[in-house]
Formats: C-alpha cells, sequence, structure tokens
C-alpha cells in the first residue's frame, strides 16, 4: 500500500469517475435555478486523481473551468438529470466514484418552453420535484465503486456528514463547513474526512494542495480495502 501522502502513481491503473460544479435547473428558455458551486474543488480533485496515474472521467455542471492536463474524458452538462445519465454511464466498471457536484436538490416540476411573462395571472408559483440522489444511486449499485462523497454544512458539520456517511452507505466523505465566506466559490478550504470506523482532518489551505492529500487518502483507504 502507498504511505498517506504519497500521490505518485497512487491511483495507477485505476478508473475514476468525479462529477464537479454545480446542475442548473431550468424554469424556462431564460431563467434557472441554480447554486453558487464554482466546480473549483472537484477540479482539483480530478487534476489531483489524474496526477495520481488514474484514467479520470470528469463529469462537468456548467462551471468556467479549462479541463486539467492529463484527464481521459470530459463530458460537460447543466441540470441533475443530465449529470446522473452521464455519471450512470462513466460509472459502469469503474474503480472509484467521487461526487464533489453540488446537485441540486430540487428542479421546477413544468418547464415552460416559452418565457414566463407577467400579467395580469400574478406572481408566478413554482412547483418543485426532488433530484435523484446520484451519489446514493451509485453507493446502491452491485458491483459498486469504491464511494466518495462531499458534504458541505453550515452547522453541525460532524453530525451532519456523519448521518450521511451512514445514509448514503459511502466509504469515504469529505466535509467541510460553508457560509458566505468560506466553502463554496473560495480558492481554499479545509475538510473533515470521515469513514466508517474513523476520521481525520485536513488542514486549511489551497484548494490544489487539499485536493492532493484527499487523493492520497482516497487511495489509501482504497488500497486498504482491496488488500483486507
Ligand atoms: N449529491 C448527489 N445528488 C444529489 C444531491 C447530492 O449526488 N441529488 C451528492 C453531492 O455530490 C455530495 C453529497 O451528495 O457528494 C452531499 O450533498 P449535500 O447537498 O450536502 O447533501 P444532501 O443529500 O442534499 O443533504 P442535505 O441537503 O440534507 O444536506
Amino acid at each position: 500500500m502507498k504511505a498517506c501522502g504519497s500521490l505518485e502513481g497512487a491511483l495507477a491503473g485505476l478508473h475514476v469517475v468525479i462529477d464537479a460544479g454545480p446542475t442548473y435547473e431550468d424554469i424556462d428558455p431564460v431563467r434557472f435555478l441554480g447554486n453558487r458551486s464554482s466546480g473549483k474543488m472537484g477540479f482539483a480533485v480530478a487534476d489531483a486523481a489524474a496526477q495520481a496515474g488514474a484514467d479520470v472521467t470528469l463529469i462537468a455542471g456548467p462551471v468556467h473551468l479549462p479541463t486539467p492536463p492529463g484527464i481521459e474524458r470530459r463530458v460537460d452538462v447543466r441540470s441533475a438529470l443530465q449529470m446522473r445519465d452521464a455519471v450512470m454511464r462513466a460509472v459502469e466498471g469503474a474503480d472509484i466514484f467521487i461526487a464533489a457536484a453540488a446537485v441540486a436538490d430540487w428542479r421546477v416540476a413544468d418547464y415552460s418552453a416559452r418565457k414566463i411573462k407577467k400579467g395580469p395571472t400574478g406572481t408566478p408559483v413554482l412547483e418543485l420535484v426532488e433530484n435523484p440522489d446520484i451519489l446514493a444511486e451509485v453507493a446502491a449499485r452491485d458491483p459498486r465503486p469504491f464511494v466518495v462523497g462531499f458534504a458541505a454544512e453550515t452547522d453541525h458539520v460532524a453530525e451532519h456528514a456523519r448521518e450521511k456517511l451512514v445514509r448514503k452507505k459511502l466509504d469515504l466523505l469529505a466535509a467541510n463547513r460553508v457560509d458566505e465566506t468560506v466553502g463554496i466559490g473560495a480558492d481554499d478550504n479545509a475538510l473533515d474526512l470521515i469513514w466508517p470506523g474513523g476520521g481525520e482532518s485536513l488542514p486549511h489551505t489551497s484548494k490544489a494542495e487539499l485536493a492532493k492529500a484527499l487523493v492520497a487518502r482516497i487511495a489509501a483507504h482504497y488500497h486498504a480495502r482491496r488488500h483486507a
């Protein structure tokens, strides 16, 4: 097994699928529901996984980021349903799935093909329906890849993260605190890693450095599991 922290060759020969960025849920041809995810963390993880020798498939929501060098395949999507289709196709036979995307929890029930106009009928009321949980769906597959989730929390980070690890049946979860100033969209971050039976904190640093540390830990856990 590779030493914890060592990246070189740590994922050689493995197919790693990563989703990243937000999803946009269209309301009509000019409006959508979105979120503040920049995709930077997911892209940094994809970059680090490629540096670790993985064959990487990156499924990207609407972001303004160049593809990191060494990424074999990038699939651009817009909505949660498109992201789910792309992920389900990509994870077939994959070794590791890392869900770094900020998937919209809801989409509008009825997309309007025509622009919704102001008028005498008053303010529109949007009915929302829940999007599929891509991470939980991948974790429910049999056979399944080694599954890594993210959790962005504003409060009670440790409790919410451990609950998410169990509920979604994850192998590893990377939790971070977000508010108006840290986490989403920022260039640096800190992560609490948790897995069934343990946990570890990765201190505050640039997303590039944090992604390398995270990928080294993912590789160590993956190989430990395989040789258990
Ligand atoms: N996720 C996903 N599909 C969704 C929602 C979330 O794949 N429809 C994944 C994210 O990519 C992330 C993890 O689930 O890896 C946690 O997402 P988060 O939004 O924090 O959790 P939720 O399950 O939506 O829980 P809650 O909104 O209650 O915090």
